[in-house]
């Protein structure tokens, strides 16, 4: 069978993932997809940076657009970030080009993900971002595909590893947030700027890409209502261990009847007390949780790794997986023209300290 042939776009922490899994896992990725998957080429901002793998078996590209255009390039990965910029220039190139289009890019798709969906069905090709929400956590496809037949009640959960990581250590060690925010950056978890993170923002926009997936609803950012950590104390935390609670960034979605009966969608991003005998209470690290609640299948919790090098190549090579097997699918479940459009159940806002 013919290889799957991978333009790779942004090589940080994900992208190399990307490549040493591809590498490691090659006979096993091949016998699951049907198709040996084969990284051709790869482009990222800066070719000479020093990243521990040997690029020399692919091709370059300076311009990262360029990769969608190639005639040896069959699917792209973008692993640039940023909601604008490259990243999505890229994904439109390759979308309008008829290429499928892995990302793991949260930013993007919680801003222009509904464009770029209508733009996959329009070109039946598949839009895939199973890495941006929950990093390892196969909770796109668990709610796309796992939980399919029911109504969800709610979704909700920790989907920030920088802040779970902040607010857990800061509660077993006493230390300090910025210090405990050093750490994280250092392994590689928050983002290049992680503001996105102790805001509430890469949350924000993990919680408004399950709510669309979940409920059948557009995708509404702006609607997000967010508070981020920063203001979270230490005195805080030994507060709430002292009361029976600790104190987690929670990401909450639901859908609430209006006075007349009329769907409104629920998204917040906040601080929580998180009784201690809850699951999420015990969700330590950069780990992620998310629970969903259906009407037959009950209450599930998907747990795991939310950041981080081999979680979030996980991720983007089974999304890879299923465009091998010639797997297309809605973007967001349903094709985007069928998505209820609900109005906020109260006005979002972002960053409020
Ligand atoms: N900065 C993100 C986090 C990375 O800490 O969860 C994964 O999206």
């Amino acid at each position: 069978p013919d290889p799957l042939r991978i333009g790779l776009a942004g090589l940080g922490t994900v992208g190399v993932g990307v490549i040493r899994l591809l590498d490691t896992n090659r006979d096993l990725l091949a016998a699951r997809a049907g198709r040996p998957i084969e990284l051709v080429a790869v482009s990222a901002r800066d070719r000479h940076r020093e990243r521990g793998i040997d690029l020399s078996p692919y091709g370059w590209e300076d311009d990262m657009a360029a990769l969608a255009q190639r005639d040896d390039v069959d699917v792209v990965v973008e692993l640039v970030g940023g909601s604008d910029g490259p990243a999505l220039t890229l994904a439109r190139a390759a979308l309008g080009a008829g290429k499928p289009l892995v990302t793991a890019n949260k930013a993007m798709i919680a801003h222009h993900g509904l464009a770029l969906a209508e733009l996959a069905e329009a070109r039946d090709v598949a839009l895939k971002f199973e890495a941006a929400v929950a990093g390892g956590i196969p909770v796109v496809k668990g709610l796309r595909e796992g939980t399919s037949a029911n109504k969800l009640e709610r979704i909700y959960g920790i989907l920030n590893g920088t802040c779970n990581y902040i607010l857990s250590t800061m509660e077993d060690t006493g230390a300090d947030f910025a210090e405990v925010l050093g750490e994280a950056q250092a392994k590689g978890y928050a983002e290049a700027d992680p503001t996105f993170d102790i805001e509430g923002i890469d949350a924000a926009h993990k919680l408004a890409i399950l709510a669309a997936i979940g409920f059948g609803a557009r995708i509404d950012f702006d609607a997000v209502r967010t508070t981020g950590i920063t203001r979270v104390q230490a005195a805080d935390i030994a507060q709430a261990d002292t009361l029976g609670y600790v104190i987690r960034l929670i990401a909450m979605t639901d859908v609430e009847p209006d006075e007349s009966g009329a769907p409104r969608l629920l998204q917040r991003v906040r601080p929580c007390l998180v009784p201690k005998s809850h699951p999420l209470a015990s969700v330590d690290g950069p780990t992620n949780a998310v629970v969903a609640e259906g009407n037959f299948s009950g209450r599930l919790l998907f747990q795991g790794a939310g950041a981080g090098e081999g979680p979030t190549a996980s991720a983007v090579v089974a999304d890879l997986i299923d465009i091998a097997r010639d797997e297309v699918g809605a973007p967001f479940s349903i094709p985007v023209a069928s998505l209820a459009k609900m109005a906020p159940a109260e006005p979002g806002h972002r960053m409020e300290r």
